[in-house]
């Protein structure tokens, strides 16, 4: 039975079985094809028999009414044509049986030659190459329509209007077709040329290829103008290609910032929203390198967003180019995953009878060389004999962090090839040096702009028509965090970058991009949503880690917004830090490295505080100071101010810190790193824990005055996360210097002086984990979250679990009515039991799932919970619950089920959604001398996994794989 939990064996896998697919594409078993207008132009006959019914009828129509018809049916066709107009039920019978009559008629004349190019060759060698075929139609003549065609034998299964009630855009016809053909539906890939089908075929679960423009198909993954030139091979390119895809094509205003976030490209070093070249109202464009940080008197430190190094503006025939203004048409944004290519290409007017031009935008940021950036820009003339067209290229000093300016100008100069630029952050007084070198079409007159702040480089000439003119732009940024000299290092890097050209440059940039992915990658099999989702979570995460320093970690919002300035939180190591562990684990190292410089702050915290050792805090940015605010806006009212406590005490970071050390460590086996720097983190807040812990009169250590993981109750005592993590912490440091004594007795002699360590202390370490009070009820095995929390009123379920609720409970009950509840924002007894398995008894585990997991906010609260839940179900047994977990934290960013995508990525959620798929399907564990296990659970739909990590310096394979006989792993060492 699916989702049944499987013996670890070691059974062959089944990706040979689908031979023509490299191992690294998806496994496609089965093609099903849409009939009207993907093998046969039935759309045409349904046309003219729709037309000749209106005209008898005298009802207004044409073939552009007829586009809505596509895939549609019959009744809901009719409704389209009667425009409202209301028929008696009988004549609403006769006329479609009309209509049906006509078309029959029509159908009669029907062969083989009204099949569309190419389709029948499409069919045949599918069919050849062992892939089972069938037709998922609306239409209930498709037998008649594929007996005319010849083609009938052609199918092993046909699913029409006459065998499914539920018409697309429901799934039911493309689902009945996978049923009958015995292939699970993501292993299918459907072939539609209408907009509802392709909806179907999506929610179906299936990939899905779209033929026609598309304003009609552009939801599909992959799209065509139709079969003429698509053979089997194109296909499953276009599928494997899919698979690392990111797609927009509809340009709503509302979701700008959403796609502004969604689109982010990086390197590790600095990355950029995906904003618009040429701007456009209402976006909220930046980009962020690691080390600028600057703080404002009265506000906290974040980076400042660098000035605007990617746009290029436009004006044809003297419109200047904006997508709000006249028409654009044709939109379509990709990211491809694999390489870091954006590219957004439309059709635009300036207005009725302008020139109209096809504009295409390709930018990339190297990982190759991670000062370096190119943008560039091809225009097309579509209509007229000739236009004028002008480019502006760029840079620009005036930017601003949400309302603050982070810059003064320090210098600029441009001339016809390069525009050049020195700013230098007004606080902190980090130089930042910006240099661009623009390459253009030799028929273009080039010269310069300098207004203030505005370097560029202008562009002249005509635009003629079927020639697409090229503007490039090779840009580098370097901060004088980075370089002595970083103004003349960026117009050298440019300089060097466009000698080389955006060929070179990007071939190098894929290069390193392709050697990441080889570890970075987690492959499903089955499941095409949740295969993109995860490929772009981590894509989002190795754009922003850095990669080049270990003087900065990875932001609650990683590089890509605004929120949260930045600040790095628990979400790092608890969430962010486990895909880099096992994938790249010097950039995990880097990451640690960052806490372990911030180490005097965090003395000077906890030593402010009034305890010993290490406190860290809360948020950190560039000193390892505290920076969270202590007062922010409220959410419902802006003008009302609400004191944040997380600062004060949210202290549970300091143990997560530890946590993550240690588990770099076991998977890594970097003992080097553990000796000279993660044990000092490890002791020092063991040290913290041991002073910050009070004994009363009940003989018990407490923690009073704190908040948990679970923010809808702030200043609580004994947090059971908070306690059981202290005292964890408090064994593994004793333990620690136990193994530091065995292996590296020179280490442990230096911390024991560097920190001053004598046995009283460490002897007070072991008193408090003894008698720390741990909240468990020894007759039911409840962890109570804190002192009081079960007297608190019950959660209100019926609200809780509506599916209309569109808010989080903290906003419907405000901050205290919420904190009277027992509603939780996020896992805190369940994180406890997620991260620290082995402290809960079986028992105790069943239970606190059982109590705690219906009483969590899991789609409005905090956006770390959904994976952390996505692996609990797992361990439950309840990979099918998992998997609606795991596509909420799936969809956070992709299709902002948050509404807060515009501040920047849900981090957390990206690292926890790789988390659900690794530790929580896959069930991936490393014993404690490297051995890597599994113990798959997998959703229904998965019929495989397959990823590479990193355990202990060795490479392992790691394969899960669904047959008849259950679920199997294997884990070859490579
Ligand atoms: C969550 C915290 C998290 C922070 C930053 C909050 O909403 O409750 O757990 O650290 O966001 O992502
Ligand atoms: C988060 C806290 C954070 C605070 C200030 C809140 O929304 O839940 O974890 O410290 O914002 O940034």
């Amino acid at each position: 039975m699916s989702g049944s939990r499987a013996a670890h064996s070691t059974s062959t896998h089944r990706w040979q079985e689908d031979p023509a697919s490299a191992a690294d594409r998806p496994v496609l078993r089965a093609v099903v094809f849409d009939l009207d207008g993907v093998l046969t132009d039935t759309a045409e006959y349904h046309y003219q028999a729709w037309q000749q019914l209106a005209d008898e009828e005298g009802l207004a129509f044409d073939r552009e009414i007829n586009e809505r018809l596509r895939g549609v049916s019959r009744e809901q066709s009719l409704d389209i044509v009667l425009a409202g107009r209301a028929l008696p039920a009988t004549t609403r019978k006769a006329w479609l049986e009309r209509k049906n009559a006509y078309y029959v008629a029509l159908l009669g004349r029907l062969t083989s030659a009204d099949l569309l190019p190419g389709a029948q060759a499409l069919v045949t060698a599918c069919r050849e190459a062992g892939m089972a075929t069938a037709i998922a139609s609306a239409s209930r003549n498709t037998p008649t329509v594929l007996a005319g065609l010849g083609i009938a034998e052609l199918f092993d299964a046909v699913v029409d209007g006459n065998s499914v009630v539920r018409s697309k855009p429901e799934p039911d016809v493309f689902l009945a077709a996978a049923e009958r053909l015995g292939v699970p539906a993501g292993q299918c890939v459907v072939l539609e040329d209408a907009e509802a089908g392709v909806v179907g075929a999506l929610q179906a679960g299936m990939w899905v290829v779209g033929l026609g423009p598309a304003v009609r198909v552009g939801r599909a993954h992959a799209r065509f103008a139709d079969l003429s030139a698509v053979d089997l091979a194109t296909l499953r390119d276009a599928i494997a290609a899919a698979a690392w895809t990111v797609r927009q094509h509809d340009g709503s205003a509302d979701s700008v910032r959403h796609q502004e976030t969604v689109f982010t490209i990086g390197n590790g070093h600095f990355c950029v929203r995906g904003s618009f070249e040429e701007g456009h109202p209402g976006q909220a464009p930046a980009s962020f390198m690691h080390g600028v940080w600057d703080a404002m008197p009265v506000q906290v430190t974040e980076l400042a967003a660098l000035p605007a190094w990617w746009g290029i503006d436009l004006w044809v025939d003297g419109a200047r180019l904006q997508p709000h203004v006249g028409m654009l048409t044709g939109l379509e944004r990709q990211l491809d995953l694999r390489t870091g290519l954006l590219t957004r290409g439309f059709e635009w007017t300036s207005a009725p009878g302008a020139p109209r031009v096809a504009v295409r935008f390709e930018r990339f940021v190297s990982l190759d060389d991670r000062h370096t950036a190119a943008v560039r820009v091809g225009v097309t003339l579509l209509s007229g004999d000739s236009a004028t067209l002008r480019v502006r290229a760029g840079l620009n000093a005036h930017v601003e962090n949400t309302g603050l300016v982070h810059w003064d100008l320090l210098g600029q100069h441009a001339d016809g090839g390069s525009a050049n630029l020195l700013t230098r952050t007004r606080t902190s007084g980090i130089i930042l040096g910006s240099a661009a070198v623009v390459q253009a079409d030799p028929a273009l007159r080039t010269g310069s702009g300098d207004a203030d702040g505005q370097p560029c480089v202008e562009l002249n000439g005509l635009l003629q028509p079927g020639r697409t003119t090229m503007v490039t732009k090779f840009v580098a940024i370097v901060s004088g965090v980075d370089h002595e000299d970083p103004w003349a290092h960026a117009q050298a890097l440019a300089g060097q970058a466009a000698g080389g050209g955006w060929e070179r440059l990007q071939a190098a940039s894929s290069a390193r991009w392709a050697a990441l992915w080889r570890y970075a990658d987690v492959l499903v099999d089955g499941a095409p949503e949740a295969q993109i989702a995860l490929r772009y979570n981590v894509f989002q995460l190795l754009i922003a880690a850095p990669r080049f320093t270990e003087q900065a970690s990875l932001g609650a919002k990683t590089l890509s917004g605004f929120g949260y300035r930045h600040h790095v939180f628990w979400d790092t190591e608890i969430f962010m830090l486990p895909p880099f562990v096992f994938s790249e684990p010097q950039v995990a190292r880097n990451m640690l490295m960052y806490r372990w410089h911030r180490l005097p702050e965090a003395r000077a915290k906890a030593a402010a505080n009034g305890y010993r050792g290490a406190q860290f805090p809360w948020e950190s940015a560039d000193s390892g100071a505290e920076v969270t605010p202590t007062w922010v806006p409220h959410f419902a009212n802006p003008h009302e101010l609400v004191r944040i406590w997380t600062g004060d005490v949210e202290i549970h970071i300091t143990a997560d810190i530890a946590f993550a050390v240690l588990q770099y460590w076991r998977v890594s086996g970097d003992d080097g790193f553990l000796r000279a720097h993660g044990a000092e983190l490890v002791l020092d807040g063991a040290r913290f824990w041991a002073s910050a812990a009070h004994l009363e009169a009940d003989g018990r250590y407490h923690y009073r005055d704190v908040i948990g993981p679970d923010e809808y109750h702030e200043r609580v005592d004994d947090n059971a996360y908070t306690n059981y993590f202290a005292r964890w912490h408090l064994q593994q440091a004793a333990a620690l210097l136990d193994w530091l004594a065995e292996h590296a007795p020179a280490d442990a002699a230096r911390l024991r002086t560097h920190l001053q360590l004598d046995d009283d202390e460490t002897d007070r370490w072991r008193d408090v984990a003894d008698r720390v009070l741990l909240p468990v009820d020894p007759d039911t095995d409840l962890l109570e979250q804190f002192e009081g929390y079960l007297q608190l009123t019950d959660v209100d379920l019926p609200t809780l679990r509506s599916p209309a609720r569109t808010t989080s409970m903290q906003q419907r009950l405000g901050i205290e009515g919420c904190a009277r509840t027992q509603h939780l924002k996020q896992p805190d007894v369940l994180m406890l039991a997620y991260l620290l398995p082995d402290v809960l008894t079986a028992r105790q585990h069943q239970v606190n799932y059982d109590y705690y997991d219906p009483r969590t906010d899991h789609e409005h609260g905090s956006s770390l919970g959904p994976s952390i839940s996505a692996v609990l179900a797992c361990r439950a047994g309840r990979p099918d619950l998992g998997y609606a977990h795991f596509l909420r934290a799936a969809r956070a960013d992709l299709l902002d089920v948050r509404h807060n995508a515009g501040d920047g990525i849900h981090g957390a959620s990206a690292g926890g959604l790789w988390q659900a798929a690794v530790f929580g399907f896959v069930g991936l564990r490393v014993r404690d001398d490297g051995t890597v296990t599994c113990d798959p659970m997998l959703p229904d739909a998965w019929q495989g996994v397959r990823l590479r990590c990193r355990v202990h310096g060795r490479d392992h394979l790691v394969e899960v794989a669904r047959s008849s006989g259950g679920v199997s792993a294997t884990v070859t060492v490579e």
